[in-house]
């Protein structure tokens, strides 16, 4: 079965959580994009909810939706954030910010009372690392940045980690993300523990947030062929 339809089956069963008069985060990328559309046609059946969008891209798809906004800075809680995901492994530790929004997505998640991935199978990993961790970084010395970003993963046991700077399709400009920065692309090949990379990437100046996201998902749901697997921590 394609990515794709997984992605729906996943989203169709994320939907099953909403309830009338809840705000949701409103997590970024195609799998959140889907989830949109389907709540969405919730919304002009009656259901009564708000978002809060962590991107302007997913501002754009959730009006174009007629899923009603409310600024961020309005929210004082946060029901649920659903949201897409690079990599899930076992311990529902997450690599996010493919779609350079993790800082966003990462803000809202950590403001709400439950955190739901909506993913296709390929997303789901023994071990995180294959996908290249995103690093946001202020502008400012982002070369210097980048040399600590380095240094950091080989001391959290990264064994040959490489740092890029993440440009725009054209190959050219670096990519800035909504909030003004640049991404780091980071390939680990693998991760062997995710807490000690957390913990060195925060103590570097001028990292502004990682795409690591422990201990926020409890609940992931996997699209499959035929039906979707939820699995709850
Ligand atoms: C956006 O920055 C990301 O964190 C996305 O949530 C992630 O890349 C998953 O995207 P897809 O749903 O497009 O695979």
């Amino acid at each position: 079965m394609s990515a794709e339809r997984q992605k729906t089956r996943a989203a169709a069963a994320a939907l099953s959580y909403v309830e009338n008069g809840m705000t949701l985060g409103l997590g970024s990328g195609s799998t959140a994009e889907i989830f949109l559309r389907l709540l969405g046609e919730k919304v002009k059946e009656g259901l009564d909810v708000r978002g809060v969008p962590t991107s302007q891209r997913t501002a754009e798809v959730a009006t174009e939706n007629g899923v009603p906004l409310i600024d961020v800075d309005h929210v004082n809680r946060i029901a649920i954030t659903i949201d897409g995901a690079d990599e899930v492994d076992g311990r529902f530790q997450l690599i996010k910010g493919g779609g350079a929004c993790l800082l966003r997505e990462k803000i809202i998640a950590h403001a709400s009372d439950l955190m739901i991935v909506m993913v296709d199978e390929t997303k789901l990993v023994s071990t995180l690392g294959k996908f290249p961790l995103p690093v946001e970084v202020d502008r400012f010395g982002f070369s210097l940045t980048a040399g600590h970003v380095y240094d950091a993963l080989r001391k959290a046991g990264v064994t040959s980690p490489d740092v890029q700077l993440r440009r725009k399709g054209d190959g050219l400009e670096p990519l800035v993300t909504d909030g003004g920065h640049y991404i780091l692309d980071a390939a680990c090949e693998a991760i062997p523990d995710a807490r000690a990379v957390d913990q060195a990437l925060k103590a570097i100046p001028g990292m502004v947030e990682h795409g690591l996201f422990i201990d926020l998902a409890r609940v992931v749901i996997v699209g499959e062929d035929g039906d979707a697997r939820v699995m709850e921590l």
